[in-house]
């Protein structure tokens, strides 16, 4: 087994970001409801800007900060809920545009755990020395999956990029890492695909739309979050009082509060960047990371969550270098 280190990051994001305010052109909401609930003052939105063009950009700034050469890279994964086909992945997309020709790519699907759930994926590869870099990127351009009449939902998302690349190394800066699933509550979050019609069937007639029960969400993320991150510090050296920083998944910072309260650890070491990209699902925890990054300094201990649809969720106990 091999050390794995962190090696680099990347982010992107659409280039127009639109405000609270604006939002109640298209829905009656307000920027008083959506702060005090949510904490989320804008958000990026595409304005033609694909999942796999963001996806691209910040693989290319990772790459760029790693000082590596593309074909060192063995694996791409890239966590999306929002890819544009199907067939070919996002992940093989992105393997062109960089020229990580001896790499094997493909997607997962996770939702808002899906950086978590591929970085456990990259990171067992690497520890098993089945590659010596492997790229893990959350991309998703949520904006296209949401109903613009429905304000329960349309004022949560962004669209977003983030992108690591984890290395093989003498030194181990991923201390642990696990990922957990319970499909007996997929209900709370939907997001249905092709809908089928056939020559048999009529097209179906549910709705295209992300569904969310909110309340749902909330009970199941302050429930599972506290036990996720103590069970990702069980076994280790680590104990709450060590950790710098909180990485959440950046749904909503009265989540992050409640997780706070709950750990009784102090608010302020839950980093939260969602007043400025709102919930861009896979690609929250990496875009918050990248956010963080000046901040850090070599040794601080830091735990990343995350939880989402399926539902999944997953945690990284990491030490930064
Ligand atoms: N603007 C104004 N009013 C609104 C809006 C809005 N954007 N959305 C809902 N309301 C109204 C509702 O219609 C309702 O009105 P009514 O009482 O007249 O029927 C009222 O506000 C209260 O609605 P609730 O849904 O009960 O609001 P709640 O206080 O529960 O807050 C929220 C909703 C923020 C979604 C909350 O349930 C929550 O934080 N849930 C967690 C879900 C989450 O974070 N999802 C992110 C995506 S999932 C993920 O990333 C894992």
């Amino acid at each position: 087994m091999y050390g794995v280190k962190l090696l680099s990051m990347g982010k992107a994001v659409p280039v127009r970001h639109m405000t609270n305010d604006e939002l109640t052109q298209f829905v009656d909401t307000s920027d008083e409801w959506i702060k005090s609930r949510t904490g989320i003052e804008k958000r990026h939105i595409s304005t033609g800007e694909t999942t796999t063009d963001l996806a691209i950009n910040a693989a290319k700034e990772a790459l760029e900060r790693s000082g590596i050469d593309p074909r060192q890279i063995g694996l791409i994964v890239v966590a999306t809920i929002t890819g544009d086909y199907i067939m070919p992945s996002t992940a093989c997309q992105v393997q062109a545009a960089i020229g990580a020709e001896n790499a094997t790519a493909f997607d997962i699907a996770a939702a808002c755990s899906g950086f978590l759930y591929g970085a456990k994926l990259a990171t067992d590869a690497v520890r098993v020395g089945s590659c010596e870099y492997a790229l893990v990127i959350g991309a998703e351009v949520l904006s296209k999956t949401v109903d613009w009449e429905d304000r329960s939902t349309c004022v949560l998302f962004g669209d977003g990029a983030g992108a690591a690349i984890f290395q093989k190394h003498h030194k181990n800066n991923i201390i642990n890492i696990y990922t957990q699933s319970n499909g007996g509550l997929s209900e709370c979050l939907t997001l249905p695909s092709i809908p089928l019609k056939n020559c048999c069937v009529e097209q179906e007639t549910r709705s295209p739309y992300m569904f969310m029960d909110g309340r749902a969400v909330y009970k199941f993320a302050t429930t599972v979050v506290p036990m996720s991150i103590q069970r990702v510090l069980e076994g280790t050296s680590y104990t709450l009082d060590d950790i710098k920083y909180f990485i959440l998944h950046q749904a909503n910072a009265r989540i992050m509060d409640s997780v706070a309260k709950k750990l009784e650890v102090p608010t302020d070491k839950f980093f939260k960047n969602l007043h400025e990209y709102g919930n861009t699902s896979s690609a929250s925890i990496p875009m918050a990371l990248y956010d963080l990054q000046e901040e850090l300094k070599p040794g601080d201990p830091i735990v990343l969550c995350g939880f989402g649809g399926g539902v999944t969720w997953g945690s990284m106990l990491l030490v930064w270098e």
